[in-house]
């Protein structure tokens, strides 16, 4: 018996089914929002993507698999550098990075955020221009700022005493004069999980505003005259859907800037709002485009530098997720199918939350489809988890799936692009997955699969 046939989803064990999540009408129907612009279903019943089938995928490069539409991923950064004309956006590297991707993003006119020495590494092997690199992250090392002092990366953004203390020491070693931007926590708390909100003051990042730290620090780097400081930067969280918390953001660093420019007689000549921006994971996300987002954000910087009597900063964003993340799906085969009797139905995949974290660290919502062929099979609300050695292994939690889902389906889950291969880990021992570029009809692999020998390369006992 399925579970949803018993209607026991709504049964005593209090298992149920999400008031969101609707029967749908035809479960092999693609909902547009979720999936990258060139996939569609074939008539033949699978999905394709830039011209190539799933079946030859999975084929051809195995499973699990990120799959990146890498025409789409090109959209998404030409429709940010075209919407905010004007500003410079810096690509997000933390969401996903790899030198394929690095190459793309300097195609395509976009800046880049690197966050570790190890990104900054990935960046400059794929010869990405340092001084269009911004360099985040509340612990550098000497070493880090260091490298990043060297390579001439674009600006560092200070976000500790330490910090300033490190790089001025680095100044004045090299004779060179970084250019810096202060990070500043404005005290906002964002609409997104906990874990991923970062300007509420009880947290590790930043200089606060409220406590007069970023004060002191703008002050301590303009008065010692080391460093070129060349504006505040804000980042309120990530996933985030309503821009009313960018305007409150935006509001406190321009008191900050006019307090500096009261205190000190300098206005500062940039501005960096981070990134952050929301995508649909689930038919319950409604994302703003990059055409609103600029139009919204320009508006509230405008208006409020005319209220503070500011000359208008140069902007500057940094977007990971809502570049990279629609861009991508994960595609599973199916392992074994398992009724829960009474509670629900169990679809396993060959991956699991080794490629993708997030359900079980955030609580995340996906969405996924069989993705080999077509059902004409009754929906089924199923639960697709991973092979890994936890109950909390689950890669989306509840999706409706037809009914005859097998052993040997193919299973895609979009939505995939941003912080899964960045987060993945070698738990249970499970290779991690390669990324596979497909455009114009071909594939390309520009993140090979690892395999067993790569584990036991660092196991050097
Ligand atoms: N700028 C700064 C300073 C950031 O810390 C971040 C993300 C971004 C930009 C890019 O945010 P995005 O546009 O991608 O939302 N692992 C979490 C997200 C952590 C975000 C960390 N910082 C997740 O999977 O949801």
């Amino acid at each position: 018996m399925r579970a949803h046939e018993a209607g026991a989803l709504h049964g005593d064990l209090g298992t149920r089914e999400p008031a969101w999540l609707r029967t749908p009408d035809d479960v092999n129907a693609l909902v547009p929002q979720l999936w990258s612009r060139t996939v569609t279903r074939a008539d033949t019943g699978d999905l394709t993507v830039g011209g190539v089938s799933v079946r030859t995928l999975a084929a051809e490069h195995g499973t699990p698999a990120y799959v990146l539409d890498e025409d789409d991923l090109r959209a998404r950064c030409r429709d940010f550098a075209a919407a905010f004309a004007g500003a410079d956006v810096y690509y997000a590297g933390k969401s996903f990075l790899c030198k394929a991707v690095v190459k793309i993003i300097h195609e395509e006119g976009l800046f880049l955020d690197v966050c570790t020495g190890g990104e900054l590494a990935v960046a400059l092997a794929a010869g990405f221009p340092a001084e269009r690199m911004g360099f985040h992250g509340n612990n550098k090392s000497m070493a880090e700022l260091s490298r990043a002092v060297e390579a001439g990366v674009g600006r560092i953004i200070v976000d500790s005493l330490d910090e300033i203390d490190r790089l001025t020491s680095l100044a004045n070693e090299t004779g060179k004069r970084p250019s810096v931007l202060l990070r500043v926590t404005v005290g906002v708390e964002a609409h997104t999980h906990e874990f991923i909100a970062t300007a509420h003051e009880d947290q590790k990042f930043g200089f606060s505003l409220a406590g007069g730290a970023a004060f002191v620090a703008a002050a301590k780097i303009i008065d010692e005259g080391v460093l070129d400081l060349k504006g505040l930067h804000s980042h309120i969280g990530s996933q985030i859907f309503d821009t009313s918390g960018f305007e409150v953001a935006a509001r406190r660093v321009l008191e900050l800037q006019a307090q500096i420019r009261d205190a000190r007689g300098i206005e500062l000549p940039e501005l960096d709002l981070g990134g952050g921006f929301g995508i649909a994971y689930t038919t319950q996300d409604d994302p703003s485009t990059p055409g609103d987002l600029a139009k919204r954000i320009n508006k509230i910087v405008d208006s409020e530098c005319e209220l503070a009597d500011l000359r208008v900063p140069r902007l500057s964003i940094e977007p990971g997720r809502a570049i990279v993340g629609p861009s991508v799906f994960t595609l599973y085969e199916v392992g074994t199918v398992k009724d829960v009797d009474g509670i629900r139905t169990y679809v396993s995949v060959d991956g699991g939350m080794s490629d993708n974290i997030r359900t079980a660290l955030y609580d995340a919502s996906y969405s996924a489809t069989v993705a080999g062929r077509r059902s004409s099979a009754e929906p089924l609300l199923a639960r697709v988890v991973g092979k890994h050695c936890e109950s909390g292994d689950i890669v989306v939690k509840d999706e409706f799936l037809p009914a005859d889902v097998q052993p040997g389906d193919l299973l895609a889950v979009p939505g995939t692009g941003a912080y899964c291969r960045s987060m993945a880990s070698n738990y249970n021992h499970v290779p991690r997955p390669p990324v596979v570029a497909v455009r114009d009809g071909a594939s390309r692999v520009i993140v090979r699969r690892e395999t067993e020998e790569d584990l036991l390369t660092l196991d050097v006992g």
